[in-house]
C-alpha cells in the first residue's frame, strides 16, 4: 500500500455530547469533550469505570448503539465531518481509515467465520487488488506478530475455539492489518500477560512509524500511558477534566 507522508491534525473532537435515551429518561454519558489528535500522536484516555471512555470512542467510529445518540458537537477526521456520514460511508471508513480494538473481542469477531477468513476479508475490504494468497500470507504474519503460535491451524479455527487472550490478539491483528490512519484501542491489553502487552505496544509503535497513524489508547494502566502516550486526558463523569 502507499504510505503517504502525513502531518498535522488528524482528528478534531469539539464539544461532543452523547446521551442515552432510556425509559427512565436521558442519561448523559459524554457531556462536552474537546480535543485534537495529530498524525503520529498517541493520546491516552484514562478515567474511572462509567466515565464515558468507550461511549466517546464508539461515537467516533459510528458504532454507538441505540438508545445512544450524539446530541451535540462535532467530530472531524482528516477534514471530513464524521457525524454527517451515511451508514455505508461509515462502514467504508471503518474498513479504511479507522480501526478499533474493543474491550470485548466478540464485539468485532464474527462467530460464524474462521479467523483466517475474517482477517483476509478485512484486508481485502481495504486493498481490493490484493490476491487471496497474498492476503493469507499477510494475515499469518500479522497473527505471528501479535504472538499467536500455530498460525496455519489458527487461520482455520473459529473464534469460540480460541482462548480469551488469543481472541484479543486476533482482534488486535484485525485492527492493525489494514494500516488504519486512526486506531482506537479500548483496554486492548488488559487480559494479556505482560510480555505480550509489551510486544503489542511495540508493534503499534512500529506500525505508527510506517503509517503515521494517530492512536487513542484507552487504559487503566498508567505504566502503559507513561510508556507510549504523548499526551493524556482524564475523563470523569463524561467530561475531560485534565489534559496534558
Ligand atoms: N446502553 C446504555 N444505556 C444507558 N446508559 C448507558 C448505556 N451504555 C452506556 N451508558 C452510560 O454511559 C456511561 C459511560 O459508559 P462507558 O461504557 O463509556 O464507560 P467507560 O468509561 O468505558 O467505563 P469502563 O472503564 O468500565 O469501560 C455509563 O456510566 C452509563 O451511564
Ligand atoms: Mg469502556
Amino acid at each position: 500500500m502507499e504510505e503517504k507522508q502525513k502531518s498535522g491534525k488528524l482528528l478534531e473532537v469539539k464539544d461532543l455530547h452523547v446521551s442515552f435515551f432510556t425509559p427512565a429518561g436521558e442519561v448523559k454519558a459524554v457531556g462536552g469533550i474537546s480535543y485534537d489528535l495529530n498524525y503520529d500522536e498517541v493520546m491516552g484516555i484514562v478515567g474511572e469505570s462509567g466515565s464515558g471512555k468507550s461511549v466517546e470512542a464508539y461515537s467516533i467510529i459510528g458504532l454507538l448503539q441505540s438508545p445512544g445518540k450524539v446530541v451535540g458537537g462535532s467530530i472531524t477526521l482528516e477534514g471530513e465531518d464524521v457525524l454527517a456520514k451515511s451508514k455505508e460511508e461509515m462502514i467504508d471508513l471503518r474498513g479504511n481509515k479507522v480501526a478499533m480494538i474493543f474491550q470485548n473481542p466478540m464485539t468485532c469477531l464474527n462467530p460464524v467465520y474462521t479467523i483466517g477468513n475474517q482477517l483476509i476479508e478485512a484486508l481485502k475490504a481495504h486493498d481490493k487488488k490484493v490476491s487471496k494468497e497474498e492476503a493469507a500470507k499477510r494475515a499469518m504474519e500479522m497473527l505471528e506478530l501479535v504472538g499467536i503460535n500455530n498460525v496455519e491451524k489458527r487461520m482455520k479455527q473459529y473464534p469460540h475455539e480460541l482462548s480469551g487472550g488469543m481472541r484479543q490478539r486476533v482482534m488486535i491483528a484485525m485492527g492493525l492489518i489494514c494500516h488504519p490512519q486512526l486506531l482506537i484501542a479500548d483496554e486492548p491489553t488488559t487480559a494479556l500477560d505482560v510480555t505480550i502487552q509489551a510486544q503489542i505496544l511495540e508493534l503499534m509503535k512500529d506500525l505508527q512509524k510506517k503509517t503515521h497513524m494517530g492512536i487513542i489508547f484507552i487504559t487503566h494502566n498508567l505504566g502503559v500511558v507513561a510508556e507510549i502516550c504523548d499526551k493524556v486526558s482524564v475523563m470523569y463523569a463524561g467530561k475531560m477534566v485534565e489534559q496534558g
